[in-house]
């Protein structure tokens, strides 16, 4: 039931916080260690020479961003993968290959293909599932699960945050992220909130940026690249604004020749190594005509900027800067008059290959 909500949507993006402290509840004891993972699964990855994460959609870009956990905190080399392109094509594999499915149905026909395979070739797998006791979490050898509640926008919103932080939880519990987890993921969980209460300043930008414009591209570099991919989705997926995410730097290598007056580019600016950078790129758009966004976290802040994100642990920031994107693309389909919840031609849960 929406309850007070207009849209599941915004009820959906809203329950991030609590997502967040459930989440951390349940795998972390009063005392920070682990609990409810159990340890073969900690025992098969440790043993397994390389991951292959499979998903589809949100899902695979949730994917992006935990590769960076699992091979800056494991050390084990990491791969992402897209689940329909994997079923045709499997790739060259380790010698002892792991498997992730990352899914919010669990049901998705695609990453239930390849689990196929795989347990047709004697790969162990694991799946993290919103929805347990689905297809692919009853099929692959373990299940964790994400613990959101029910998604019932068709745009994913509070599954993409959750997977980030069941991989970032996973990865500390297989290797060492040297980080006290479960304290900066309660301050991530604050700093969702202090976001989502200031919501209204994305109705300004969405309005400012987005209305009658037919085209978007969001920028970022890193792991903000990864949340670019995600933020450009939501928006395309339900306003039908044609939005292009993608890595800053490669704007010379192409796509800046789009550029027109006010073409909106928005960029996401939280990773320290390569803000000078994506600084640049930032001007090159703007000199050709753009309106730049930007939605920079609070150490890397200039004058200027759109939006300040809150600082938490950089290798956190995307569970904070993809809040924004989320209600940008909320404000601005409302602005249309179009249905949030049910974007046209999609369906919540794909179970046709
Ligand atoms: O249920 P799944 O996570 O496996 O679904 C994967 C995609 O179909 C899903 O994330 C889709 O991209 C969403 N509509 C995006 O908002």
């Amino acid at each position: 039931d929406k309850g007070v909500y207009p849209y599941y949507m915004l009820k959906e993006i809203d329950e991030q916080v609590i997502v967040a402290h459930t989440l951390s509840q349940h795998y972390f004891d009063d005392e920070a260690n682990i609990q409810n993972i159990d340890a073969s699964i900690i025992e098969a990855i440790q043993s397994s020479d390389r991951l292959y994460i499979v998903a589809a959609g949100t899902s695979y870009h949730a994917g992006l961003v935990g590769k960076r956990y699992f091979e800056q905190w494991t050390g084990i080399p990491t791969e992402v993968h897209i689940s329909s392109e994997f079923a045709y094509d499997q790739p060259l594999l380790s010698q002892k290959p792991f498997f992730i499915f990352l899914s919010q149905s669990g049901e998705t026909a695609d990453s239930r293909e390849v689990l196929d395979n795989v347990v047709k070739q004697g790969y162990p797998s694991l799946t993290i599932a919103n929805v347990m006791n689905s297809t692919l979490t009853r099929e692959a050898d373990f299940a964790l699960p994400l613990l959101a509640g029910p998604e019932i926008a068709v745009a994913s919103t509070k599954a993409y945050t959750a997977q980030i932080i069941v991989e970032a939880i996973l990865a500390h519990a297989v290797g060492q992220s040297g980080l006290d987890l479960k304290n900066e993921l309660a301050k991530v969980a604050v700093e969702m909130q202090v976001i989502i209460d200031q919501k209204e300043s994305f109705k300004d930008i969405a309005e400012q940026a987005l209305q009658n414009r037919r085209s978007a591209f969001y920028i970022g570099r890193g792991l903000d690249a990864a949340v670019a991919v995600e933020a450009a989705l939501k928006l395309k997926e339900i306003s039908y604004v044609q939005t292009e995410g993608f890595a800053a730097g490669e704007l010379k290598h192409g796509t800046i020749s789009l550029i027109e007056e006010n073409t909106p580019v928005l960029a996401l600016l939280t990773q320290s190594k390569t803000a000078g950078l994506v600084r640049g790129e930032i001007a090159q758009v703007a000199a050709r005509g753009a309106n730049t966004i930007v939605i920079a976290s609070k150490s890397l802040v200039k004058t200027g900027d759109a939006y300040i994100i809150p600082d938490v642990n950089e290798l956190l920031m995307p569970l904070l800067a993809v809040i924004p994107a989320q209600l940008i693309a909320y404000y601005a389909t409302l602005d249309r008059h179009l249905d949030v919840d049910r974007p046209r031609n999609l369906a919540k849960s794909v179970t046709v290959q």
